[in-house]
This record gives C-alpha cells, structure tokens and sequence, in this order.
C-alpha cells in the first residue's frame, strides 16, 4: 500500500459488491449499503463492471467469499461466538447489516489505518452512523502486533472469536501472515475464513494474462500481491498452526455453486481458494 493513501484494492472490491447488487441484484450476498458507501453513481459502476469481459469472475468470486465467510459467521454465532473480527475490512459492509444485532455480538473491524480513515470519510460523506457493535482498530499487519491492538481495543482474549480476512492474505509479506495465523491460534476455539491465490499457472491462459497486466497495475499503486501458495503449502500452514476441520474451497466449486447468479458469467477460472479453518 502507498503510504497515508486508503487502498485502492479495497476500492475496486467494493465497486465489484456494488455491481453486485445492480447486476446480478444481490443474489448472493444481499447488501443495501454497497452503493451507499462508495458514493459513486450507477453510471459509474456499471462502467467499472462493464470494462472487461472477465470482470464478471470477480464479481462472482468477491461476491461468493464474503457470503461463504457471512453463513460460516451465523454457524459459528448459533454456537455461543459472539466477537467477530474482520481483519483487512476495507469498505466491507457487514458491521451495518449485521443480522446478529440481537444476539449482542461485538464487531472489531481492523485494517491500515489510512483505509479505515478513508472508509469513515466515506461512512460521513453518507451520511452512515457508526453501529455501537462496532469497533474500529487501525493495525498495519507488517508492523503492528494485531493482539496487542486487539486487547486494548476491549477485545477478549479468553473467550471464542471468529475471524475473517478477505482479500488480504495475497497483499501480506508470509511473516505477517504466519504472525496473524499465530494470534489467531492463541485465541480458544478460534475460526477463520480467508482466501488465497494459486501461482498464475492455475489460472486459465485468458486470465493469466490479465493477472501479469493487474499485477504491473497494482505494483504502480503500491500493492503488489506478493504472496502466493499451493493448496498443499496452505493445508500444511494451518496444520502447523493447530488448524484442524479445514475446508478448501476452490474457484470451480464457487463457480458450480454460485455462478448461475452472475449475470453473463465469463468462462475461465481463477487459481484463488476460499478457506474455512477451525482451532
Ligand atoms: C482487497 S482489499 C479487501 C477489503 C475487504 N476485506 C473486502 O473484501 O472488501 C485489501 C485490504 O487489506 C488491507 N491491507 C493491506 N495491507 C495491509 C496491512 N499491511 N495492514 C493492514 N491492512 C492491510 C487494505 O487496507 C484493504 O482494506
């Protein structure tokens, strides 16, 4: 990320969550706030959706992660977790629409903090109040300790939390993603839901071109995805960590599961995984 600049990724991201919603009219992850907070008019969206063909992959596949993570979420809140904690937020909506208001769940939404000084202008430009569920924490993953910045947030660090991390994992160096897995696990009955990309090998021909064009895009803007792996590399990570009830969820799967709700799905496939994990 450029320094003191919100994240252009979290940016394109939500502009993907709102063409969702006009495209393919939110049928896999229903969110009324999507337009709101980007501020931006349809005209707009749709021009970003409409730019590339393939850009429908990403919109199944940004649309298909934040739903598998959100119904994980509601399982995991059925069974008594009431501390969500959703690292890399961007201009995630959740905290808004949370379904779970009732159930008194906490949410702690952590990302650099020129993203989330950005994502409340945005909120104050809409003129959206802040949930009292919500905690805002600033951590910049590469050199802050999430733990320490979690704690001091009212976080606790006894009782059971599920964790999501959308989005993220690809733009991190592995020592900040081992010292990330490392806090989670120090976290009693812990639960995860991030997604990873393969090596551009395991894309198909058409999108391993535009993957070398984004990533010559995204290294101008400072946020270079840098870390890649292998299903088997990830597997054994969270082995290590005391990981255990690990699903992969690869992109032909979403695509079986979810791809009839995206409006003129392009053919080809993405080497990225969505992965739920369990301490
Ligand atoms: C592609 S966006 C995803 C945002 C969000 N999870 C979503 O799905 O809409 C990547 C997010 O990772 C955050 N991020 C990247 N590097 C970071 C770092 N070193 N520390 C904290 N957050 C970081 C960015 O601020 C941004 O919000």
């Amino acid at each position: 990320m450029k320094p003191n600049e919100p994240s252009r990724t979290a940016l394109m991201i939500a502009r993907q969550r709102a063409a969702h919603q006009l495209l393919d009219h939110g049928s896999i992850l229903d969110d009324p706030f999507a337009m709101k907070i980007l501020g931006e008019d349809e005209k707009e969206v749709l021009q970003f959706a409409n730019k590339h063909p393939l850009a429908s992959i990403g919109r199944l596949f940004t649309a298909a992660r934040s739903r598998i993570a959100e119904d994980a979420l509601s399982g995991a809140v059925e069974r008594g977790v009431r501390q969500f904690v959703i690292l890399g937020a961007g201009l995630d909506t959740f905290a808004l629409r949370n379904p779970h208001r009732a159930r008194d769940i906490r949410i702690y939404e952590i990302d650099h903090p020129a993203t989330q000084a950005g994502k409340l202008q945005r909120l104050a430009e809409a003129q959206i109040t802040l949930p009292p569920w919500l905690v805002l924490v600033p951590v910049d993953f590469e050199r802050d300790e999430v733990g320490e910045k979690l704690a001091a947030a009212g976080f606790l660090e006894n009782a059971p939390a599920f964790f999501t991390w959308l989005g993220v994992v690809p733009y991190l160096t592995k020592d900040a993603i081992v010292r990330t897995l490392d806090y989670m696990s120090s976290i009693p009955n812990s639960e995860v839901v991030f997604d990873y990309m393969e090596p551009p090998e395991a894309f198909s021909e058409e999108l391993r071109q535009i993957e070398k064009a984004r990533a010559e895009q995204l290294d101008k803007i400072g946020e270079r995805s840098c870390s890649r792996f292998e299903p088997a590399g990830i597997a054994a990570i969270l082995r290590s960590h005391g990981f255990s009830a690990t699903k992969d969820i690869d992109f032909h799967q979403i695509a079986s599961r979810f791809g009839h709700a995206i409006q003129s799905l392009a053919p080809g496939h993405l080497g990225a995984h969505v992965v739920q994990a369990k301490h």
